[in-house]
């Protein structure tokens, strides 16, 4: 108790909230979570509830260290040794085999945990004065655009009392890389989520291990990886050919009418008309730096009366160079439409 008296008022608070069994906004390197203990049942249902997120899409459990990573999980491989040795505190996800004394709801009844220990400096005060790991999903409403500062968080959660302790805004700007060591098909490594860190940069953190990554995934080992998350309030059109278009907005309406209400539980957003009001989407020509402006960006603009955003992708974006795949993934759900001729 003394270590937390000693803290900023507002982390202190923070701190106080989780302890009382509360879901706290809190910031990661990645994108802002909502966060809640997960030895209290009530404080992880009142997460889904929050979010309105489904209960078979599993929560991602943080962790203050390596050793306390190992107690939420019945093998801890080789593997998982050297990826967390080399990219903890940071954006990476391990999906491990779970220990059984974990809440199923946490895992949406899988037999596998999914486990993180972010770099954030304040959220790594708040595990450790709280000393117990904490489930946090990102602090956006099911399917919308991740938060990447407290403000959004705020909106997002307006009509809820939710405390947001605010930490600046998030460094990376998406989410981790998700990656499922597999005990039962043995060596086998698998990116559930694309992330900051992208494959070759993981194939060499594992250079001295014999391991195989695969791209087979089935929906089973990866649920909460529908077609469409991260959307925007107005439509998101994104238009994949360097080619000049003569009337963008006849064409947007007409293909976004064609569109159904809802793909896979998330509503797509429509057009009551040909949109007068375009906003254009422009982020950074470097992928670094234009993952952290994406989200922030797509809630301004969503914001700013525009009817719908376009984005016109260039250069290796468009030829979906590694250091761009995590980006184009998420740009890929968030759009209602993707142009490619
Ligand atoms: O960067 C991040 O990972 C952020 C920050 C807050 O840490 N968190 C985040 O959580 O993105 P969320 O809930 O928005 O996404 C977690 C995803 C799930 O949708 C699911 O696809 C995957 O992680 N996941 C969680 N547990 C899993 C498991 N046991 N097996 C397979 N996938 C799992
Ligand atoms: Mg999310």
């Amino acid at each position: 108790m003394l270590k937390v008296l000693m803290f900023r008022t507002d982390l202190k608070r923070a701190i106080q909230e989780i302890l009382m069994g509360h879901a706290v906004g809190l910031p990661t390197e990645t994108v802002y979570g909502l966060a809640a203990r997960i030895d209290q049942p009530d404080a992880i249902k009142s997460i889904f509830q929050l979010k309105q997120r489904p209960f078979f899409d599993p929560l991602i459990v943080h962790v203050n260290s390596i050793e306390q990573a190992k107690t939420l999980v019945s093998w801890w491989p080789p593997e998982a040794q050297t990826l967390a040795e080399q990219s903890w505190p940071g954006p990476l996800t391990l999906v491990l085999p779970k220990a059984s004394h974990i809440d199923p709801m946490i895992t949406s009844g899988l037999d596998s945990i999914a486990v993180r220990w972010p770099k954030h400096k304040d959220f790594q005060a708040v595990l450790d004065a709280v000393n117990v790991p904490l489930a946090a999903p990102s602090a956006n409403k099911f399917g919308r655009t991740s938060p990447t500062t407290a403000e959004h968080v705020r909106k997002e959660f307006i009509n809820d009392s939710v405390f947001v302790l605010d930490g600046g805004p998030c460094d990376v700007g998406i989410e981790s890389t998700v990656v499922k060591i597999s005990k039962a098909k043995k060596n086998q490594i698998s990116i559930l989520r694309k992330g900051h860190y992208s494959e070759s940069e993981l194939k060499d953190v594992l250079a001295n291990h014999s391991v195989e990554f695969t791209n087979e995934v089935s929906t089973i080992e990866s649920p909460g990886q529908m077609k469409h998350h991260y959307m925007p309030q107005v439509p998101l059109v994104i238009i994949n050919s360097g080619k000049q278009i003569t009337d963008l907005s006849s064409l947007i309406f007409k293909k976004v009418s064609q569109l159904p209400d809802e793909i896979e539980h998330i509503k797509i957003n429509k057009l009551m008309r040909p949109p007068q009001n375009i906003a254009e989407l422009k982020l950074s020509t470097d992928p670094r730096i234009a993952a952290r402006q994406f989200y922030s960006e797509l809630r301004r603009l969503s914001e700013s009366g525009s009817e719908c955003i376009v984005y016109f992708k260039s250069g290796s974006q468009l030829e979906n160079n590694e250091l761009w795949e995590a980006l184009n993934d998420r740009m890929n759900k968030a759009a209602s439409l993707v142009l490619n001729d």
